[in-house]
Formats: C-alpha cells, structure tokens, sequence
C-alpha cells in the first residue's frame, strides 16, 4: 500500500476516501509540523496532502524521494514551490470551485461589516458606552450604488461581483488576462488598470494569487491612489498587502478602513500595531471556512491524491505542465 502523509486531520467525509486504500499518517498536532518534522515525516512517502500553512519548499520535496503527489487542501498553492515539483515531474492538486461561493460570502460580508462598522459597534455596546440614540454615531457608507474595484476576475471576484449586482453597486475590475463582460452581468462596468481601479473605488476587494507580481502590490503609492473614503478588503494572502503601508494609511486616514481575512504576518499575534486600530476588522483566514465547502475540499484533496498515487491525471492540478513532459 502506498504511504501518505497528511499534515493536520481534515474532515473525515476526506479521510474517508483513504480508507483501507493508503497508509496514512496524520500529523496529531493542531498547530503545523515544523520544518524538521515536516522533511523527517516525508522521508518514505509516496503522496503528501498538506495545507497553505506547510511550506513545501524545495528542501522539503528533496527529502521526499519516493514522492509521486502533493494534494494541497486549498485552492491557493504559493505554499508550494511548483517549479520544484515540475522539475521532479510531480504534480500538485489544488481545490479549486468548491469554495467559490462561499469565500465570495465572505468577502462581502466583510464589505458590509467594515462599510457599517459592524464589530466597531459590537465592541461599543459591549464595554458600556452605548447611552442612546444617535444621530451622528458610527455613521458608516453606503455599499448600495457605490462603486467596487475587484482586483482579480477570477472565480472569486467574479462570484463577489454577481453578490454586488444585489446591491446595484458598480463595478470596475482588473484582471491580468482580457475579460470578456457578459450580458447577464448587468453592473460590471469595465476592466481597468489597477491605478484607475484605486482612484475610482469606494470599496476594493483583493482576489489575485500571491505571486511574485502582487506581493505587496497594495503598497504605500497605491494606498495613496485610493480615496480617503475608500474600504480595502483582502481574502486573498496577506503579503498582497504591504501591512506596515496599511497601518500607516488607516492611522493617518489615507483610506477610511480595512477588513482582512489574510494577514502579514500570519497568524497576527494579538499584540501587532496593526490591531490598535478602530477602523480594521481582522478575522483568522476563514473565508473559506463552511461546513460544506470545507468539506467538499476534503473530498477533492482526497481525490487529487488518489489520482496522483494511481499515476492518474489529478482532477485539479496547479501545474499541468507535468503532463506535457515527456
Ligand atoms: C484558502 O485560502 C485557500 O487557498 O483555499
Ligand atoms: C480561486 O482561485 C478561485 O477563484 O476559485
């Protein structure tokens, strides 16, 4: 039987799939293996499933001779180093579809939390201070009619996109490749640069792969693009953010407020500058994080990983270059 490793229990509906069909070693821990015991525990595997928080470097895949697949129980793979994976001709599943819709809700649900300073009045009644009524207290923006840069028109920001139809928002959008605007898709405007998107939006949504290209592309010249109004929201990585630049454009009002669900560092320790302010909202990268979706995740990882042990084409594969070697 071939050998796997997986690094933390994911959903059993997953765990299910390998039963009684691979050796299967679970990492116990509910925080990450290390480095070391991440290259001690792939020493005689043959499949690896792994999560955004497992670096799978080039120094880990070298400790991992009999390696045939790596599963990666996210849709994102910047975890993974995918040219050292082409290089050994492995290739490496990703979860692509099954958590569109939901981190989509996400993300607008931290629109709607940071535009109406959602968890900022939560914190207000809590300690005491709410004393009545009143007119000018917490006052927020509009989501309704307002004006939403999607930065990334992928699967994600064009889910986010139909949400926004609901709230007749207008939106502007970038995207690497030249998108096509469907007729069905009545408020989305046009594709724009990312200068224009800055100048132009109330709210920006960050939704692009953390590449060498978008890290940090939300830096200090771009903050100040963005209107003094203006609500950014990332549940895309962290490092697309220049954290330090955030911190100093919400203090100094650059931009009116921040919601993240991905963070640099990450995880945030509780006593990072950043978490002094009133005017961002932080949540631990749980975007994606529904029952259902997190359970159809389990089950494509699962997948992707049987396929790559059966030397089968993995159902969703992140470097189809693989198949194209001879
Ligand atoms: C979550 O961030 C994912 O990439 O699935
Ligand atoms: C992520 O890349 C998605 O759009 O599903």
């Amino acid at each position: 039987m071939d050998s796997v490793f997986i690094t933390r229990r994911i959903p059993q509906k997953g765990l299910d799939l390998l039963e009684d069909v691979v050796e299967k070693t679970i990492w116990p821990g509910d925080l990450p293996p290390s480095k070391e015991q991440m290259i001690e525990a792939v020493r005689e595997v043959d499949g690896l499933l792994c999560l955004l928080t497992d670096p799978v470097d080039a120094e880990v895949i070298a400790a991992a001779p009999k390696l045939r697949v790596i599963s990666n129980y996210a849709v994102g793979f910047d975890n993974i180093d995918i040219s050292e994976a082409v290089r050994r001709g492995i290739p490496v599943g990703n979860t692509p579809g099954v958590l569109t819709e939901t981190t989509a809700d996400f993300a607008f649900a931290l629109l709607c939390a940071a535009a109406r300073r959602v968890v900022e009045a939560d914190r207000f009644v809590r300690v005491g201070k709410w004393q009545t009524w009143g007119p000018r207290l917490l006052l927020g923006a509009d989501l309704w009619g307002a004006t939403l840069g999607i930065v990334g028109f992928g699967r994600i920001g064009q889910a986010l996109a139909r949400r926004a139809q609901g709230f007749q928002m207008k939106v502007l959008f970038t995207d690497p490749a030249e998108v096509q605007i469907l007729p069905d898709q009545p408020g989305v405007l046009r594709q724009v640069d990312l200068d224009t998107l800055l100048q132009e939006s109330d709210f920006v949504s960050l939704h692009t792969p953390l590449t060498e290209q978008t890290h940090h592309l939300m830096n200090q010249e771009r903050f100040a693009l963005m209107k003094p109004t203006a609500v950014l929201v990332n549940t895309a990585r962290g490092a697309v953010v220049d954290s330090h630049a955030l911190y100093h454009a919400l203090l100094d009002g650059t931009i009116a407020a921040a919601a993240l669900d991905v963070t640099e560092p990450e995880p945030m320790p509780g006593d990072f500058p950043l978490l002094l302010l009133d005017n961002l909202i932080v949540t631990p990268h749980i975007a994606s994080a529904s029952v259902t979706a997190r359970n159809r995740m389990a089950v494509i990882a699962a997948e992707n990983l049987l396929a790559g042990l059966k030397g089968e084409r993995l159902p969703f594969c992140a470097n189809p270059q693989v198949y194209d070697q001879v």
